[in-house]
């Protein structure tokens, strides 16, 4: 679906009641892990979070995935447990808090099944419970297959949690029978080949499901709303759960009466980026499979779609159109959880909008816990809720140095807070680093982000001066109170690698056909794809995107690559954002040969000398045309030498302090922003 900014907003303002909920407006927060989790239970972070959520607008927040049962704490590392007493004290804190705000909120029902690790807590190791004795494609662990002791623990542990989940005051419970966990697998034939009463027919995949809804109607009646979410379609070559299939799950849980609302979501863990879709893809890709399930569900119940759903206009269209009653926007909300708020008071240039680069999920599976790239706030309302202003005489001139992420942010938090801040750029755009990754395929997240910190800087009134180089002199004789230089970093040309630490420069490195990566695209976009020669060869240590972007382009130009690294495989950045699939195949269909476990060992002529990370066999690879080195990135640092040996006080922030992630960068401007 496309977005058109220019719909009139009325139905997303429409209150509706689905069964006990009273949702002030039609768009709801969707369960989202956010590893914030304290002693097995929400968090004071989740609880600031969930507050300024709906303080933002939000109607309903639908809590992350929380384990059901005992030994359903999944995955990921600091989960939540609505099976836990203890966690009624922290749901009755949530219900407060979105009681007080008019809005609703409901706790995700979960168990993982064979997508959980045994071995994770210290304390709390044990065999997995599977469906099948099949592993998960991620954790590769094979399950212990449940027998009727364990299914009955199951839903008497779905019952309990709901008891809690109504003795903690909050509003309903959500099932969660989709993404491949443990409802799902009961759904699904990819993990289900039982032969007993949980498998075979779908009223028998179906049975546990049926089994739960009913155990906690009978336990908590009509208090609590009762919610399932789905998912459409695996993606898994015609097996697994199809749409046809889904549609006669929808058939038969509507059919029960049990269920106040369906949330329509889709994929599975072999396919987890068709469901919390990166950047390649369309906005509202899974809305069809939420009108599929309200054609067949119609008025017995309400539907939730929900999907790359990143603005108000667009959630406007798929509800005016029937396909759903209600819109879930998750990493929107997460990119700024005040988006309801600022469209609804016509505020729509303040929204801090989401990128869909998924640095969130990569921080979910990296263990760790989760943030949004674009917005350092979420997760530290505690600390940087609120924005104060300085006084007037406390105001200071404020010279930034660098239009990239961290000098951007810095410099519209300053200004925000009441600071005189200069922004200087030597080139005519700002956006440094994010330039050149969103000019590769299929990469536009990077210029939304690029564009909402120009924005956000305009917004706060910075004054920005581009095509202005700041040397010494420039500085000095601008006499600001505080200088930051936000002037980036450099691709390294020598080769240096951690992967070979006895090396401080490849031999013949310096040759002319020899190209760091940032050089290479620019020749690229300037000259066109076969700027590089019949035969390049891409040394890539970062894993990310420009230098898989840079392949594409080239070998789109009839160019043969091949992309070597001595890591474990190549493209590992974009795995943690669940780009990877959507790139290789394109890559693979261009012929780009991948090279993993591979070092630089030397450049000879056209040669490129490489060798085996295990055996140390040395490769040759001859007639390059291009070596491109994507090694390392160097911090520049010479104007900030020169300007302390001026006596100048001066400081280094984002890439030139050291070169990191966009995430890293944008907290730091946060942070030294909200410090002066
Ligand atoms: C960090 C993160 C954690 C998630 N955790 C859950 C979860 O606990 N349960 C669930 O059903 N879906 C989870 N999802 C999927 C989201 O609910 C949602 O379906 C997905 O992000 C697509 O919606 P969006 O494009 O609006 O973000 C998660 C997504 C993200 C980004
Ligand atoms: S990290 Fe990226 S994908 Fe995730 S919410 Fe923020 S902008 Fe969106």
């Amino acid at each position: 679906m496309t977005t058109n900014a220019t719909t009139t907003l009325s139905r997303v303002w429409q209150p509706m009641q689905i069964g006990p909920l009273r949702l002030k407006n039609r768009i709801i927060v969707p369960p989202r892990v956010l590893n914030w989790g304290e002693d097995g239970v929400l968090s004071q972070r989740h609880l600031d979070h969930y507050r300024r959520l709906v303080e933002g607008g939000a109607a309903m927040i639908v809590t992350e995935q929380h384990a059901a049962y005992p030994i359903a704490k999944g995955s990921f590392h600091h989960p939540c447990s609505a099976w836990e007493m203890h966690s009624v004290p922290q749901f009755q804190k949530m219900a407060d808090i979105v009681h007080e705000h008019g809005a609703m909120g409901a706790v995700e029902l979960f168990g993982p099944g064979t997508h959980d690790k045994g071995m994770m807590l210290l304390d709390e190791w044990h065999p997995l419970w599977g469906v099948s004795d099949i592993p998960s494609i991620v954790h590769n662990e094979v399950p212990s297959v449940m027998g009727q002791r364990e299914i009955d623990e199951i839903v008497a542990g779905f019952v309990r949690s709901a008891r809690n989940v109504r003795d903690g005051g909050l509003d309903g419970v959500e099932l969660h029978a989709a993404h491949g966990y443990l409802l799902c697998q009961f759904l699904s034939s990819i993990y289900n080949k039982r032969t007993d009463r949980y498998g075979g027919s779908l009223e028998n995949r179906a049975r546990i499901i049926l089994d739960i809804a009913r155990g906690i109607r009978a336990e908590v009646g009509d208090d609590l709303a009762l919610g399932i979410r789905l998912s459409y379609d695996e993606f898994v070559d015609g097996v697994g759960i199809t749409p046809d299939e889904a549609d006669e799950h929808v058939r038969l849980f509507a059919s029960t009466g049990l269920f106040d609302y369906f949330s329509i979501s889709a994929g599975s863990y072999h396919t987890l980026h068709r469901g919390t879709a990166p950047m390649q893809e369309d906005d509202g890709h899974l809305v069809p499979f939420a009108r599929r399930a309200k054609e067949i569900v119609s008025d017995r119940a309400a539907v939730i779609a929900v999907g790359k759903i990143k603005d108000l206009h667009l959630a406007e269209e798929v509800i005016a159109s029937g396909a759903a009653d209600v819109v879930a926007m998750g990493r929107a909300q997460l990119a700024d959880p005040q988006i309801v708020r600022k469209t609804l008071e016509g505020r729509e240039h303040e929204i801090i909008r989401c990128t869909s680069v998924n640095e969130c999920i990569g921080r979910l599976f990296d263990e760790t816990e989760v943030i949004c790239m674009m917005n350092p706030v979420t997760g530290r309302e505690a600390r940087w809720g609120t924005t104060d202003r300085v006084a007037p005489e406390d105001a200071k001139s404020v010279l930034v140095v660098g239009g990239g992420p961290s000098g951007l942010k810095l410099a519209s938090v300053a200004a925000t807070r009441g600071h005189r801040v200069t922004l200087v750029e030597e080139r005519d755009e700002l956006g440094g680093h994010l330039n050149l990754l969103s000019s590769m395929p299929q990469q536009p997240g990077w210029a939304v982000a690029a564009d909402d910190l120009v924005r956000a800087a305009q917004n706060a009134g910075v004054e920005i001066r581009l095509g202005t180089r700041a040397d010494a002199d420039f500085v000095r004789s601008f006499g600001a109170d505080r200088v930051f230089l936000a002037v980036g970093s450099y691709y390294d040309t020598r080769g240096v690698s951690p992967w070979t630490p006895q090396v401080d420069e490849v031999p013949g490195i310096d040759a002319p056909h020899v190209l760091a990566i940032d050089e290479a695209v620019r020749r690229v976009l300037e000259h066109g794809g076969s700027a590089l020669g019949p035969r390049v060869v891409i040394v890539d240590e970062s894993g990310q995107y420009l230098p898989l972007g840079l392949a594409e382009l080239v070998a789109e130009a009839g160019a043969h690559v091949s992309i070597v690294t001595p890591q474990m495989y190549v493209g590992a950045e974009l795995e943690r954002h669940l780009g990877l699939p959507w790139k290789m195949p394109r890559l693979l269909d261009l012929g780009v040969e991948f090279v993993p476990q591979r070092r630089l060992d030397a450049v000879s002529g056209a040669c490129v000398v490489t060798s085996d990370l295990w055996n140390g066999r040395s490769v040759e690879i001859p007639d390059v045309s291009t070596l491109v080195l994507s090694i390392h990135r160097r911090s520049r640092t010479d104007l900030a030498e020169e300007l302390v040996d001026l006596g100048e006080t001066v400081q280094r922030v984002g890439d030139a302090l050291a070169p990191r992630k966009i995430a890293e960068l944008t907290y730091e401007g946060e942070l030294i922003g909200r410090q002066i």
